[in-house]
C-alpha cells in the first residue's frame, strides 16, 4: 500500500512516498481504509526524533496519528464493528500510521464517525478531542462556574478546548493574535487576551484552571492567573513523574521527568496550585461522547486547510509554521 515514511529521524526531514505491506490485522483489530487524515504537531515531533526516548518506533516508520475511514475487515474477536461503517480515531501510541491506504487499529480505540461530518473534518477531531477532554475532563475536573484559561485558542487544541470548556459550564478565558480575536470569540470565549496588545498574567486572576500549550514562559506566568488550589495542566511540557508511571517508563526515565518538572512543580506549590503534565491516549469511548456532543451541535470542527494526500510534505511545513488556524486536513478520497 502506499504510505509516508520516516526513515531515519531528521528535523524538518521531508517523508518518503513509498510502498509499505498492509498492516496485519489481529484478533480485536479493524483493518480501516483511510479516507482522511489531520496533522498534529506531534508528527513533526516524532519525524525529528523528539519522542525517541518516550515512543521507541522501529524504522522506516508511517507516520500519522489521526484518521477517519471505512472499516473493509474486521478480526475474530471484534463485537463493535462491521465491515462498511464509517469510523474515526487516533491510534494507540504503539500502532500509528495513519498516513496510509489502510491502517489496523484495536477496535477499542475506534469509535463511530460522527453522523454530521464529512470524512475530513472528523479526521481533525480524534488526537485534539481527547486531548482537552483528558485535560479538561478527567485531570482538572472542571466544573459548571469555574474559570479556565485555554491557551492558544486558535490552535487544534485550544479551539477544541474552548467549545468544550463552555460546554461544561466554566467561563473561558482565551490567548490569540489579533487575526484570530473574532474566530475564538465564535468558539463561544468569553474573556480574548490579544497577546500581541495585553499580557493576560497581568489581566487575569482567580482561575480554577489553566490549559497551558505553549513554552515555558507561558507555563510559569500562568502561575499568576490561578487562584490557590487550582490547577495547572500542561500538555507542551515538562513532563513530571506522574506521566512516566502511567506510560510504564523504566525507574531511571521516570527520575528524569521528575528532574525536568522540579522548577515549575516548586513554583506551583508555592503559589499553592497543582502542576501536572498530561500526554494524551487513545480511547474510543471518550471518541463516541465526543461523537455525541458534534452530533448535538455542540462542539464544531475547525478546519483550516485541506490538502490532497501526496501534498503531505507541502502540509507538514504549513503546520511548522505554527500560524494554522484549527486543523490541517489531508483528504485521500
Ligand atoms: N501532551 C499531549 O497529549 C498533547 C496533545 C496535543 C497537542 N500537544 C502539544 O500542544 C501544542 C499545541 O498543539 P496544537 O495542535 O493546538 O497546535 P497548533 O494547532 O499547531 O497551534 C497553532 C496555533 O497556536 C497559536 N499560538 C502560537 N503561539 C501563540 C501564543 N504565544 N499565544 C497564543 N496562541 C499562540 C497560533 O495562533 P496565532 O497565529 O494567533 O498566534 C495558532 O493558531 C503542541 O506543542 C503540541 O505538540 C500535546
Amino acid at each position: 500500500m502506499k504510505a509516508f515514511i520516516v526513515d531515519r529521524y531528521k528535523k524538518k526531514g521531508a517523508l518518503r512516498f513509498g510502498e509499505m505491506p498492509e498492516p496485519e490485522v489481529r484478533d480485536r483489530d479493524v483493518l480501516v481504509e483511510v479516507r482522511a487524515v489531520s496533522l498534529n504537531p506531534l508528527d513533526a515531533k516524532i519525524r525529528d526524533g523528539e519522542f525517541k526516548l518516550i515512543l521507541p518506533y522501529r524504522l522506516p516508520l508511517i507516520l500519522g496519528n489521526d484518521v477517519a475511514g471505512l472499516v473493509v475487515r474486521v478480526g475474530s474477536r471484534v463485537r463493535s464493528f462491521k465491515p462498511g461503517d464509517e469510523v474515526y480515531a487516533r491510534p494507540a501510541k504503539d500502532r500509528i500510521g495513519t498516513f496510509a491506504e489502510f491502517i489496523a487499529m484495536d477496535e477499542a480505540d475506534v469509535a463511530l464517525k460522527p453522523r454530521n461530518l464529512g470524512m475530513g473534518e472528523a479526521a481533525s477531531i480524534p488526537l485534539v478531542g481527547l486531548t482537552a477532554w483528558q485535560v479538561l475532563v478527567d485531570r482538572a475536573h472542571l466544573a459548571a462556574g469555574q474559570k479556565a484559561l485555554i491557551h492558544a485558542g486558535s490552535g487544534g487544541v485550544g479551539a477544541f478546548a474552548i467549545q468544550l470548556a463552555k460546554h461544561l459550564g466554566a467561563t473561558v478565558a482565551t490567548t490569540t493574535s489579533t487575526a484570530n480575536v473574532d474566530l475564538v470569540k465564535s468558539l463561544g470565549a468569553d474573556v480574548v487576551i490579544d497577546y500581541k496588545k495585553e499580557d493576560f498574567a497581568k489581566t487575569l486572576s482567580g482561575y480554577d484552571v489553566v490549559l497551558n500549550s505553549l513554552d515555558e514562559d507561558t507555563l510559569e506566568r500562568s502561575l499568576n492567573v490561578l487562584k490557590p488550589g487550582g490547577k495547572l495542566v500542561s500538555i507542551s511540557g515538562p513532563p513530571d513523574v506522574g506521566f512516566a508511571k502511567e506510560h510504564g517508563l523504566n525507574w531511571a526515565l521516570q527520575q528524569v521527568m521528575r528532574m525536568f518538572s522540579f522548577g515549575i512543580r516548586r513554583k506551583a506549590k508555592r503559589h499553592g496550585v497543582g502542576y501536572s503534565f498530561v500526554f494524551m491516549r487513545a480511547d474510543g469511548g471518550q471518541l463516541s461522547k465526543i461523537g455525541a456532543l458534534i452530533e448535538a451541535g455542540v462542539i464544531k470542527p475547525v478546519v483550516d486547510r485541506v490538502f490532497p494526500f501526496p501534498a503531505i510534505n507541502e502540509a507538514m511545513e504549513y503546520l511548522e509554521t505554527g500560524r494554522a488556524k484549527g486543523k490541517i486536513v489531508i483528504t485521500l478520497e
